[in-house]
């Protein structure tokens, strides 16, 4: 009979290969390979392979499983030495790798792709497993998802991931959503990769049903918003006041080091020195005007329309997303219209204050915007988002992390059914102090036939909401007048109708 029994495993080991050796004699009596990895990745692409990388980085062993024979050795290649990483070409060699319940993250492209992969992993899976797609998926398509849920047989989350290929290795920012007990299962292993800031993993249950892809998708409305306002401001500073890149990095860099330290100002400060490695001078004016998009800013706007809520800075984003495709048509326009010149006559010094001033300003009223949609959301689709805690996971690893976040925090934290955060007394000071700038820089803009949409729309924006009275009575009389479609009264309670003209 046996007796005592002792288990090696081998190090670094995709497998447990458990030796058990019996008895006085030390007999190998047999090698047994079991089901150890904690998590898997389908599709291995840049941040598929770099979050799979992070959880191997954070002790998890993980299998990733792509197509293309060349990105699984590509993942087994980066690995870090000593981690258990695994790639596979099918999916079934995947799934019976897993422990149970198995986990695993999508990241294929949004659409189709991730209804093919779920079609075909159908099969493979038990009740209990969790499969989370952490690509940019339209909420509406992770809606339709989980209602498909109970006939797919495994629980389906949708997470939004941000923070890009280095912090997808290093720390992304991790907005899930969905089925509670199935996040529960997979906290772990994201609290563990996630970005931390002051200690506090940058990942936290989003809300019910699609809520992970919504706040992601707001994130990015957010996201392309600042990175308008961004590029309005160089505009100025480079046609109104001739300022060169040089000159352009040191402003960023300075602003960075204060009150509008963000990810996004100090990417833009270092765009502003890079090099043309294939003509002289830097890069950034070897680059065609003409912005990319893959569709979440203008989901973004499509969805805060549907709401009935606003958020004009994310519109400007978009607009000017399109506008800037219509290269052709400019060169044409401005042959034929002449532009004024483009010089703004103001102090450098006094300029750049107002500029600085005038980012404070409509960057904090973009965030307003993009958290009193997420707001209007959590009721009306019912998603019930923890407005704290989608600013609390914003504040290290993603592309909008910024220093304001953390008074944001504290505002959602204090009043976490806050409509508007405009209407913070905590938010009023800062606001104040910088919406003069604001309004001097679209002033000097438009005098100077400078686009500013996203500049002057976050303005009038502040300027409709702080107004106890807007002149749409006047559009009420007129609905009224050609369509009977009623009206109110400011002095007396009922429905009214008048007979016009
Ligand atoms: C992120 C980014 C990421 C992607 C954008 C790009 O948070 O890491 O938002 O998701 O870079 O979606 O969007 P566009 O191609 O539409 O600019």
């Amino acid at each position: 009979m046996c007796r005592n029994k002792n288990f090696f495993v081998l190090k670094n080991s995709p497998f447990k290969i458990v030796l058990h050796f019996y008895g006085s004699n030390n007999c190998l009596n047999t090698i047994k390979m079991e089901q150890q990895f904690d998590f898997a990745m389908i599709g291995l692409g840049v941040m598929g392979r770099n979050l799979l990388l992070n959880m191997a980085d954070n002790g998890f062993a993980v299998v990733g499983f792509d197509t293309d024979a060349s990105k699984t050795s590509a993942l087994e290649s980066a690995a870090t030495v000593g981690t258990t990483v695994k790639g596979v070409n099918s999916l079934e060699a995947m799934v019976a790798l897993l422990k149970k319940p198995r986990k695993m993250i999508l990241l294929v492209p949004a659409g189709k792709p991730v209804d093919a992969v779920l079609t075909s992993i159908q099969p493979l899976l038990s009740p209990e497993d969790v499969v989370i797609d952490g690509g940019n998926s339209h909420y509406t398509d992770t809606l339709r998802r989980i209602e498909a849920q109970s006939t797919m047989g495994f629980h389906f989350m949708g997470m939004g991931i941000s923070g890009g290929e280095l912090g997808a290795r290093t720390g992304p920012s991790i907005m899930p959503g969905g089925n509670y007990e199935a996040y529960l299962n997979v906290q772990p292993v994201l609290e563990a990769i996630a970005a931390k800031a002051n200690g506090e993993p940058c990942v936290a249950y989003m809300g019910k049903g699609a809520a992970g892809h919504y706040v992601k998708m707001v994130h990015n409305g957010i996201e392309y918003a600042i990175m308008q306002l961004l590029a309005e401001v160089y505009d100025l500073l480079q046609h109104g006041q001739g300022y060169t890149n040089e000159q352009l990095h040191q402003l960023f860099r300075q602003w960075n080091e204060g009150d509008l330290q963000s990810y996004l100002m100090e990417i833009t400060a270092a765009i502003f020195l890079q090099k043309d490695e294939l003509a002289e001078g830097e890069l950034l004016d070897s680059i065609l005007d003409v912005a990319g998009s893959k569709g979440t800013g203008k989901w973004t706007s499509q969805s805060a329309m549907d709401l009935g809520t606003a958020i004009p800075v994310i519109d400007a984003a978009v607009t000017m997303r399109s506008i800037s495709g219509l290269k052709t048509n400019r060169i044409q326009a401005a042959g034929l219209y002449s532009p004024p010149s483009k010089a703004i006559a103001i102090e450098p010094e006094e300029f750049e204050q107002q500029l600085h001033d005038a980012l404070v300003s409509a960057i904090i009223i973009c965030y307003a915007q993009g958290l009193a949609m997420l707001q209007k959301a959590s009721t009306e689709l019912g998603f019930e988002i923890p407005l704290q805690d989608a600013v609390k996971v914003w504040r290290q690893g993603c592309i909008i992390r910024s220093a304001m976040l953390e008074l944001f925090y504290t505002v959602c934290s204090q009043n976490p059914s806050i409509s508007n955060i405009l209407l913070d007394p905590t938010i009023v000071r800062p606001i104040q102090a910088s919406i003069g700038g604001l309004r001097s820089v679209v002033i000097a803009a438009t005098k100077a036939g400078i686009p500013s949409m996203a500049l002057s729309n976050a303005l009038n924006y502040f300027d409709a909401f702080v107004s106890d009275k807007l002149p749409l009575n006047l559009t009420q009389a007129q609905r009224d007048f050609f369509g009977a479609h009623t009206y109110q009264r400011l002095d007396r309670e009922g429905i009214f109708h008048s007979h016009w003209g």
